[in-house]
């Protein structure tokens, strides 16, 4: 595994935490970072010893307090699309990853901190969270993708007023609409919930995971038949050998051995 300066990754049994690192700014989101992320997807994709990826912040003020503001600051009409379609890239690489991504939020998930949060597949917030989209205090929109994945989390009406107030909910309002998936008490409780949910997760068949995150993604594409997608991928799944293992698991009314193939 790699070093880097913005983040720190730990393996541990198939869980691979990606830890973001830059406490004294509220582990804001420079260039680095995404670049950082984006090598730690590759590696997370390449390497059969991930089984899945949770991501959370270091410290205990933030996940992650956005995009980084110095770096925004310098922007112009000329070079800022690339900016957030860089961010947006790298946040597909996630939404659309084929191993289970879980965000574990504690304190800010602001702006493109939102943003990754509701990039990954499932969100863990510890009663300490808080979400919002303050990007029109900057005379900003949201970049990372936050118009489109808020929209389709919470619903238009809802999205629309945290997008256009500015304002922050804590982890219970965000649960209670929908934008997380579970709270814990403590940041503690909030990783022991993500490391259960992961590890629940690893216990299923590999390749019926990935294609259940394949399947759910198409739910909201514009480009492809969901449906079609849905039958080509369980037809998929039925030349696996876990299927087979599955099924004659249950038949035999015994637990099932996955080997991903
Ligand atoms: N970028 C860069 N630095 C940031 C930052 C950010 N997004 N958020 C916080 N920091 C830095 C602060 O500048 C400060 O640094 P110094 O100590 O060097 O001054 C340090 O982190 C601690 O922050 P505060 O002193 O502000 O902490 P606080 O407890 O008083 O307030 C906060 C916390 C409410 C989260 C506040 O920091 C804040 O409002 N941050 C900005 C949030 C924001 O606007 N995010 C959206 C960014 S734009 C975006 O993300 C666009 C996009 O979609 C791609």
């Amino acid at each position: 595994m790699e070093t880097y300066n913005t983040l720190i990754l730990d393996l541990d049994d198939r869980i691979l935490t990606i830890t973001l690192n830059r406490p004294q700014a509220l582990n804001a989101l420079n260039s680095e970072v995404l670049a950082e992320l984006k090598a730690a997807f590759e590696y997370a994709y390449d390497s059969p010893e991930v089984g899945g990826v949770i991501i959370t912040g270091s410290g205990e003020k933030a996940f992650a307090a956005g995009a980084d503001i110095k770096e925004i600051a310098e922007l112009n009409e000329l070079n800022a699309r690339k900016f957030a379609e860089r961010g947006q890239e790298l946040f597909a690489t996630i939404e659309e990853f084929e191993k289970p991504v879980i965000a574990a939020v504690h304190g800010y998930a602001l702006g493109g901190g939102c943003e990754l949060a509701m990039a990954c597949h499932i969100r863990v917030a510890s009663a300490a969270a808080r979400f919002g989209q303050p990007e029109v205090n900057l005379g900003l929109i949201p970049g990372y993708g936050g118009t489109q994945r808020l929209t389709r989390l919470i619903g238009k009406g809802r999205a629309l007023e945290l997008m256009m107030t500015a304002d922050n909910i804590d982890a219970n309002e965000a649960w209670r609409i929908g934008l997380v998936n579970h709270v814990a008490d403590s940041q503690d409780e909030m990783m022991d919930q993500a490391v259960a949910i992961m590890r629940k997760i690893l216990s299923k068949a590999p390749l019926a995971i990935g294609m259940v995150i394949t399947s759910a993604n198409a739910a909201e594409s514009n480009k492809e038949d969901g449906y079609l997608v849905e039958a080509n991928s369980f037809a998929r799944c039925c030349g696996t050998q876990d299927f087979r293992e599955g099924t004659a698991a249950f038949l035999e009314k015994r637990q099932p051995v996955f080997k991903g193939q």
